[in-house]
């Protein structure tokens, strides 16, 4: 076995982590002797532009579409770039539009090189990288290298024979039919072995069985991977979102997904032939990270990745070793401990991602705050109490306008999760009406309805039939009707945008949490030299007492919830209150 010499750090930050990494190469002997000098120290993160950054994520198949044919493209991306920069964003992170079958809406890429023809073509891309440069604003790509599809020529090769020089691109295990190596489960159901008759083996999938596992074991495989990346850096991308990255590391036949032994050592090989060499953000998708493993990731030395998605905060209203479709509420006072954690524990040591929704995750307003009567005030609660935090935000299209869930009925699901846990669900005997109220609640597809640009017919999505219903709200909850309104939630986020590009509080403050035991009240502070910044939200519906009057006199308020001014004493239903002290 190899072991890595340590390199003599030059700066006290991170260097406990520093010291854990060394440990983790130590006892996986994997890395190359001397490379893991080079690799044991990245260069420095410090003054990086993506920490004053607000970065978008847009699902390209529900974004805008410009050749009528109900499906979200690049042109059309390119069509919104207007409307993007006046929100004030500095980058986009694209879900996946390489070429793709679609079995997991292009998780499931079978060309890393190209674009799928429903998106547009690889000019198109190019384009949208120049355009959206000439707005300030640049792209980022989603790398999904935990598996490919089985479309992928690597896989139409790897399953020929045990010989071809692909099969030890994927995981493969010997058996007999109908008797799997283990009872190992599939993310979206069933085994997470198939069966191929061919070379009398299993193939390992941790999603779909159309999203084979790729072997991170072999040296020639990372290779592809690392040449492939270069490839996209040369095109000029602003980074890279990296799909499910925690899971890369695998190792089956010790039943594990998540956390492998190799997982940073493997990361910090492809940080150190790609990633490092630009300057790029990249964030790595970690369902399993801790803040004590978030250290390693986002280690300010960026021997890894920027930072990661960590998803502690929005798997709590998640009763543990249960599924997410049992619903629970949500547990108030672990949320402001959970948030409060990570944000001290990265402090100068690493770096937090900022988010309430994404493409996997149901819509934050009807989650967590007010879809109904405080719709407006209960966005903007949530808004302004995620922007103030230190990290770097995401923006899930249509959150700043406040979009919400949608409550279809079975046909108009189009998510291979929803339709999977629907049929496993039912097959189990659970009620039919109990299975609707869970999709309703945690499915994919709330998020994924086509974004509401105005009150036209498919809320200007479309003038095709778009792939997945509009939600019937659209005629209210539209961007035509905010981008002019100074009290929308589009204004809103737009002022914490700007807010963030002008006081370096927003990035540098020090965290701390404010009144931990109240119930309804999440409250804190940020700090640094000379500079304060105090968040107060009321997080439910009920009009409360502000016990921060005090504290808060002389300090400016930047920016409120609620339109018409209240009380200084009271916090109404949903009312968030930013204030500064110069
Ligand atoms: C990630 C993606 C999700 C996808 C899965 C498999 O969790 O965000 O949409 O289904 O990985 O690629
Ligand atoms: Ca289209």
């Amino acid at each position: 076995m190899r072991i890595c010499s340590r390199k003599k750090s030059d700066s006290d930050l991170g260097k406990e982590a520093k010291a854990r990494k060394h440990e983790i190469c130590r006892e996986t002997g994997l890395c190359r002797e001397g490379d893991m000098q080079r690799m044991g120290k990245g260069r420095e993160n410090d003054n990086k532009w993506w920490k004053s950054a607000v970065i978008y994520q847009i699902y390209p198949r529900s974004f805008a579409d410009s050749n009528q044919d109900g499906i979200g493209d690049l042109q059309g991306i390119i069509s919104k770039l207007d409307y993007l920069e006046e929100l004030g964003i500095d980058a986009i992170w694209l879900s996946p539009v390489c070429k793709s079958p679609q079995d997991d809406n292009g998780y499931d890429i079978s060309d890393y090189q190209d674009i799928d023809p429903m998106f547009g073509t690889l000019r198109d891309m190019e384009e949208l990288i120049g355009k959206a440069g000439e707005h300030h604003i640049r792209i980022i790509l989603d790398l999904v290298l935990n598996h490919s599809s089985d479309e992928h020529f690597w896989f139409q090769e790897a399953k020929k024979s045990r010989e071809n020089p692909y099969h030890d691109y994927y995981v493969w295990r010997d058996g007999t039919e109908g008797a799997p190596p283990n009872g190992m489960r599939a993310a979206f159901g069933g085994s997470a072995w198939e069966w191929v008759p061919e070379v009398g083996q299993y193939y390992f999938h941790q999603f779909s069985v159309k999203q084979p596992d790729l072997n991170w074991e072999n040296p020639k495989l990372r290779q592809e991977i690392y040449d492939m990346i270069n490839w996209w850096i040369q095109k000029g991308v602003g980074g890279f979102r990296l799909d499910v990255i925690d899971q890369i590391a695998k190792e089956p036949d010790r039943q594990i997904t998540n956390n492998g032994p190799q997982l940073h050592t493997y990361l910090r090989e492809l940080s150190w032939e790609t990633f490092q060499k630009a300057d790029l953000v990249t964030v790595g998708e970690a369902w399993g990270a801790t803040p004590e493993l978030a250290k390693l990731y986002s280690n300010p030395d960026n021997s890894e990745l920027s930072m990661v998605f960590q998803f502690e905060h929005i798997c709590l209203d998640q009763i543990p070793g249960k599924e997410k479709w049992d619903l629970a509420p949500l547990p108030f006072r672990k949320l402001k401990e959970v948030f409060a954690r990570w944000q001290t524990q990265l402090y100068n040591e690493g770096w937090n991602s900022l988010f309430w929704n994404n493409h996997d995750l149901p819509r934050i307003v009807s989650r967590w705050g007010n879809d109904g009567e405080y719709r407006t005030e209960s966005a903007k609660m949530l808004a302004i109490l995620l922007h103030g935090m230190q990290g770097t935000p995401y923006i899930y299209q249509g959150e700043e306008l406040g979009m919400t869930n949608v409550r279809f009925a079975i046909e108009d699901y189009r998510d291979i999760e929803t339709l999977n846990i629907y049929k496993e669900r039912l097959e189990k005997g659970y009620k039919e009406e109990e299975i609707m109220r869970s999709i309703h609640a945690k499915g994919r597809d709330n998020a994924r309805t086509p974004m509401q640009w105005d009150d036209g017919e498919h809320a200007g999505f479309t003038r095709g039939e778009p792939w997945i219903r509009v939600n019937p709200n659209y005629r209210e909850i539209n961007a035509a009707k905010q981008t002019g309104d100074a009290q929308s939630v589009f204004a809103c986020y737009q002022r914490l945008i700007r807010l963030r590009k002008e006081y370096p509080v927003f990035t540098d403050g020090e965290f701390r949490l404010l009144l931990e035991e109240d119930e309804a009240l999440f409250a804190y502070t940020r700090t640094s030299a000379d500079t304060q910044l105090l968040v107060v939200c009321n997080f439910f519906g009920q009009t409360v007492r502000c016990p921060l009057a005090e504290q808060t006199e002389g300090m400016e308020l930047l920016l409120c919830s609620y339109a018409a001014q209240g009380q200084e004493a009271v916090l109404r239903p949903y009312e968030a209150r930013m204030y500064l002290k110069n």
